[in-house]
C-alpha cells in the first residue's frame, strides 16, 4: 500500500507563509555543553513543565515523584485527603535527606501512603505537607522541630495535565500566559479523563533532547524510517504531507490525514483491529470529535493532531479518538530521556484489549525506528564535519523550534551580561 494523502501545503511554502529565513543552520546548540548549560537556566528554569495527569492520582494519599535531572530538582505529586492536587520539593526539610524513593533514589516511584515517611531519622509529614511525627520531640531546639514542613512547588492544572514552575523567585508568569490563548481555551471539552487507560514506556538515548523533537516534528522521514510499518517507499513525491503546520507563540502543530479505516498491510493488523497508529474498533463519539485547537482546518479524515509544547512536552490525537504524551528530558548535552504516556479508553472485552495492545506493539515499533536514529544524528553532528545545514519546506517547525531555542538562550545571555556589567 502507498497511500498519498492529500497536499494541503501553502502556494508559498510554510517557510514564507511563517515568515521565517531560509539559510542554512547550525545544529551546534545540539553539541555544545557549554549551551546545554545556558539551556538549564534560560529554558528549562522559567518554563512550566508537565509532571503527569492528575487522574494518575486519584485517591487521597496516591502519590508519584517526578525526576527533573536538567535543574537537578525531584518533586512529589499527591492528592491530598480533601482530594486535591498538591506538589511538593521531594526533598526532607531536616537534613535534605530525598524524601519518597525504594532503593535507587535516582529513580520515580508511585504509591499510596497516609504520610511520607523520611527513611534518615523518621519524621513524617502528611499529604498537605504538615508535621505529622516528630522523632524524639524532647532533643528539638526552640520549637524548630515543629515548624517542618515541606516546601511547596508551584503548579497548574489545565485539562487535567500537572505542570510546575522550578524558578526559585517563582513562576515569571501564569500557566495561561504561558501557553497562549490559543491553546488555554482550545482544547475545552475534550474529555481527557475518558482515556484512563494508561500504558507507560520509559527509554534514554545517547543524544541531544531536541533530537527527538526534531524527529517528531516533520513527517518527510516516514517514508524512509517507517517504510515498513506502513508499507510505504521514499520516492519524489510525498507520501505523507503535512494537512495543516500552526505555530502560537514558542509552541508548534501540525495534523495530518487518516490512512482510512479499511487500510490494512498485514493480516496481523486486520485479525486484531489494530494499525500502527491505534486501533480500528469503533471509539466512543465523544472521543473521535477533535477540540478546536487540534483541528484549525477542520479537517474530517483526521489522522494525527500533534502539539509541541513548550520547551519539551508534546500532546498528540490519533484516530479514532485516544492520545498520547511524549517528554523529552535533558540528561547532559547528548543524554536524554524519553517518556510517551498513552491514554485510551479502558478496553470493554477481549477484542478491544487485544486491539489495544497490539497497536501498542506496533506503535512502539515505528517510535523504536525514530528512536534508534538519534545515536546516528548525534555521533553524526559532533563530528563537526559539516557546520550548517539546509532545511526543507517540510521541516519548517524544526526550523521555528531552534530559532526559538536560540533567541530564548541570547536573551537569557544579555541579560545576564546587562547584570553583571
Ligand atoms: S533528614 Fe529527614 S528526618 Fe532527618
Ligand atoms: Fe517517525
Amino acid at each position: 500500500m502507498t497511500q498519498i494523502f492529500k497536499s494541503n501545503r501553502p502556494e508559498e511554502g510554510w517557510t514564507k507563509k511563517f515568515k521565517l529565513d531560509r539559510a542554512l543552520i547550525s545544529f551546534e546548540d545540539m553539541i555544545s555543553e557549554d549551551f546545554f548549560e545556558l539551556e538549564r537556566e534560560a529554558i528549562f528554569r522559567p518554563s512550566w513543565l508537565y509532571v503527569g495527569r492528575a487522574d494518575r492520582i486519584k485517591q487521597p494519599g496516591q502519590y508519584f515523584t517526578k525526576e527533573i535531572e536538567v535543574l537537578k530538582q525531584s518533586v512529589l505529586v499527591v492528592r491530598n485527603k480533601d482530594e486535591q492536587v498538591r506538589v511538593f520539593h521531594n526533598v526532607c526539610p531536616h537534613r535534605g535527606n530525598k524524601l519518597m524513593w525504594n532503593r535507587d533514589a535516582s529513580k520515580e516511584v508511585s504509591g499510596q501512603c497516609v504520610n511520607f515517611f523520611c527513611k534518615f531519622h523518621g519524621i513524617q509529614f502528611d499529604t498537605d505537607g504538615n508535621l505529622a511525627v516528630l522523632t524524639e520531640r524532647d532533643a528539638w531546639l526552640d520549637g524548630q522541630g515543629d515548624q517542618l514542613k515541606l516546601a511547596e512547588v508551584p503548579f497548574e492544572i489545565w485539562n487535567g495535565f500537572i505542570f510546575v514552575n522550578l524558578h526559585p523567585d517563582g513562576p515569571k508568569e501564569t500557566l495561561r500566559e504561558f501557553l497562549g490563548d490559543y491553546y488555554w481555551t482550545g482544547f475545552d471539552g475534550y474529555p481527557f479523563e475518558k482515556c484512563s487507560q494508561r500504558y507507560f514506556v520509559r527509554c534514554n538515548s545517547n543524544a541531544n533532547w531536541k533530537a527527538m523533537i526534531d524527529g517528531f516534528s516533520e513527517t518527510y522521514h516516514a517514508p524512509t524510517t517507517h517504510a515498513l510499518p506502513y508499507n510505504v517507499e521514499p520516492g519524489e513525491v510525498s507520501v505523507f504531507p503535512e494537512e495543516h503546520y500552526g505555530i502560537n507563540g514558542r509552541h508548534r502543530m501540525m495534523v495530518y490525514q487518516s490512512f482510512g479505516n479499511d487500510v490494512y498491510n498485514f493480516d496481523y493488523e486486520r485479525a486484531t483491529l489494530a494499525f500502527g497508529t491505534g486501533p480500528r474498533y469503533p471509539f466512543p463519539e465523544e472521543l473521535t470529535k477533535l477540540p478546536p485547537a487540534a483541528n484549525p482546518t477542520g479537517l474530517e479524515n483526521w489522522g494525527n493532531s500533534s502539539h509541541k509544547f513548550w520547551p519539551n512536552f508534546f500532546i498528540q490525537f490519533y484516530n479514532p479518538g485516544w492520545f498520547l504524551t511524549y517528554a523529552m528530558w535533558p540528561l547532559s548535552y547528548n543524554e536524554m530521556r524519553f517518556e510517551i504516556e498513552i491514554f485510551m479508553p479502558p478496553p470493554e472485552d477481549f477484542t478491544q484489549l487485544l486491539s489495544q495492545q497490539a497497536s501498542l506493539y506496533m506503535f512502539m515499533d515505528a517510535a523504536i525506528q525514530d528512536f534508534s536514529l538519534l545515536e546516528a544524528t548525534q555521533l553524526g553532528l559532533e563530528s563537526n564535519a559539516i557546520r550548517e545545514y539546509p532545511l526543507c519546506d517540510h521541516e519548517v517547525l524544526v526550523r521555528s523550534f531552534h530559532e526559538n531555542i536560540h533567541e530564548v538562550v541570547e536573551d537569557y545571555k544579555r541579560k545576564l551580561n546587562g547584570r553583571n556589567a
